[in-house]
């Protein structure tokens, strides 16, 4: 029996590998990732490495390694579906029975489609006559034309079946329009425009689809935002409004803000890693993507009540998944959006300093650690004062360090001599691991040379390689993705099995599934599972994964233009001097 997709992606959602797998192993947190003593293998030091943030795990001893059905597999010897069966157990869903699953592909597609046209239909709205109103507005919020081209606003008009009757003309039926909620559904059952006079705030996903929409009144009207529904397209909980261009700016660091306007004006501004919910509360799908694309958040909610209490739940959502966190509080009562506003050209520059102000997570670390403890008890102190230096051991900087040293000493008693001589093992043990983290992935290298999976992969070590970052990549970041399987032919691949990989993603793209390793391994081999795993561990993070996917796309196209020997040695006159004209060029 052949699973639905959408049921594999739900069942993905809510299921944490790391939570899986605790229930085998032993795991222990090491940077963004957790180790543990492998189950597959024995040993006595942990290298089996689980990464939630990209849902695998990776033995770097014995080599097994896959997503968390192939888990569940192996330890608990099942085939497929048997796993994902215990997996739905345990995350409280039934398994749907065969069929339907084409069908709704289709119809998200059909529904991204009728939104981009939408969009583009607000967007040109906007600058109509009809329009003016609410570019007027748009502009007395201060927006440039450009930040309204970057976000891609618009206008829908008053009348009641505009978008409706130009998107019929384009061969949607009333039908898709409905189920797009696009429009809404007249008691005769015929379509009605479901934004009317209203500004439009497209949300769009990490691969560029318009998902759904969101439309501010320019009057006293309720409500005030008004959003598209959930559609077969659109999940709220499931997406944060600008991450695609935030993921690109992250750095390390998110923004997380209440409003679409907040967003914009901070993108405006020069912050353009912030982004916000989509007028939900956050959510637990929403914290465990905002995990894969940042170390820290930097909570900026509105400063009255609501606002709070919601930072207040945010940080009980995010501390858990292993974020630091910053609260950044706007001063008067004013949202992010006026703060900047207010301030005219200093706006920016005053933003800035309120973010480097903004609470350090040592201090709160330090601060909830010692609730822990009772310190009147001396071992208790003796205790904390050693947790405490583990914390502060791992700040970079010196001075940093040293003022927490100091007042660390001054509020537990304890000399500072006997504080930073604790502080110091921790840091050479700190050093160590990471020592260790790096022989580890030197030794991987030259274990390429035995790659058993991909055989290919000794001769043609370099292209091999770029193959394996581009993969990575794929699988890690959909909107670069989205991209790469326009430019990208299959054929450039050179090792098969590669190709394979890179082909059954694509194709899992282009039936508008997603493709992480857990979506696309009911395709693949216990073995190129293994093979898929290993590549994503072994492959680091990069700042700018378009960047790095750029450079690897240009390895494998040099590659490809070198002749085999074979090739050499049958090539005629004129493709030998082509081939020898091309090399010149390139040395130039
Ligand atoms: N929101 C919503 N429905 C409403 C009100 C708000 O979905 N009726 C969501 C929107 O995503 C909005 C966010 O909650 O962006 C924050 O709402 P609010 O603070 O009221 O609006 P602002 O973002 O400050 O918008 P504006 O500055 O345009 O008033
Ligand atoms: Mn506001």
């Amino acid at each position: 029996m052949s699973i639905p997709q959408d049921f594999i992606q739900e069942l993905k959602s809510r299921t944490d590998i790391a939570d899986i797998i605790s229930g085998y192993v032993t795991l222990k947190k090491t940077g963004r990732n957790l180790m543990g003593l492998c189950p597959f293998h024995g040993e006595k030091t942990p290298s089996f490495s689980v990464s939630p943030e990209n849902g695998f795990f990776h033995c770097f001893g014995c080599g097994e390694g896959g997503d968390v059905i192939t888990f569940i597999r192996k330890i608990e010897n099942l085939d497929y579906v048997e796993a994902i069966r215990l997996l739905a157990q345990k995350a409280g869903m039934s398994v749907p029975e065969d069929g339907q699953d084409k069908g709704l592909a289709d119809l998200k597609k059909r529904i991204y489609e009728a939104n981009r046209e939408a969009a583009r239909f607000y967007y040109k709205q906007l600058y109509s006559p009809e329009g003016k109103e609410a570019l007027d507005y748009l502009r007395k919020r201060q927006l440039s034309d450009k930040t309204i081209t970057h976000f891609g606003l618009g206008y829908s008009p008053k009348s009641r079946f505009e978008l409706v009757n130009h998107l019929k003309k384009l061969g949607f039926s009333g039908t898709e329009l409905i189920q797009a909620n696009l429009a809404n559904e007249t008691r005769n059952g015929n379509p009605i425009d479901r934004f009317t006079d209203r500004v439009m705030f497209p949300i769009i996903d990490l691969k560029g689809n318009v998902i759904a929409f969101g439309g501010r009144t320019m009057t006293d009207m309720k409500p005030k935002y008004l959003n598209t529904s959930e559609t077969p397209a659109f999940n709220k909980s499931r997406n944060l409004f600008a991450l695609r261009f935030a993921k690109q700016k992250a750095n390390g660091q998110l923004i997380l803000v209440e409003g679409y306007m907040d967003v914009i004006a901070l993108h405006q501004a020069g912050f353009e890693n912030a982004v916000a919910t989509l007028g939900t509360a956050l959510t637990q799908e929403q914290t465990a993507i905002i995990k894969r694309y940042c170390d820290e958040v930097v909570i900026c909610y509105d400063s009255d009540e609501a606002g709070q209490k919601a930072t207040q739940r945010a940080i009980s959502m995010l501390r858990p998944a292993g974020l630091n966190i910053k609260v950044l509080k706007v001063p008067n009562g004013k949202d992010p959006d006026e703060f900047i506003k207010s301030h005219g050209d200093q706006g920016p520059a005053r933003f800035r300093l309120l973010l480097e102000k903004s609470g350090n997570d040592v201090d709160y670390r330090l601060a909830k650690l010692l609730t822990q403890y009772d310190t009147e008890n001396t071992e208790q102190r003796i205790e904390y004062v050693t947790e405490a230096a583990k914390i502060i051991a791992a700040l970079e900087n010196s001075i940093e360090r040293d003022v927490y040293i100091s007042r660390l000493a001054g509020e537990q008693g304890i000399s500072k001599e006997a504080i930073t001589q604790q502080v110091r093992k921790y840091q050479r043990s700190n050093i160590k691991s990471a020592n260790n983290r790096q022989f580890r992935e030197i030794k991987d290298n030259i274990s390429a040379s035995k790659d058993r999976i991909n055989t290919e992969k000794r001769y043609k070590l370099r292209a091999a390689t770029a193959e394996e970052g581009i993969i990575a990549i794929i699988m890690t970041n959909p909107d670069v993705a989205v991209d790469l399987f326009k430019e990208l032919p299959p054929d450039l691949f050179v090792t098969s099995f590669n190709r394979r990989l890179y082909e059954v993603l694509k194709s899992h793209a282009e039936r508008g599934y997603d493709f992480t390793l857990t979506d696309i391994s009911g395709e693949l081999t216990e073995d190129e599972i293994k093979g898929a795993a290993n590549i994503l561990a072994s492959f680091h993070r990069v700042n700018d994964a378009r960047d790095a996917a750029r450079d690897y796309v240009k390895i494998l196209r040099e590659e490809a233009e070198k002749l085999t020997p074979e090739q050499i040695a049958q090539a005629s006159p004129e493709e030998l001097m082509k081939q020898l004209e091309r090399m010149k060029k390139k040395k130039q």
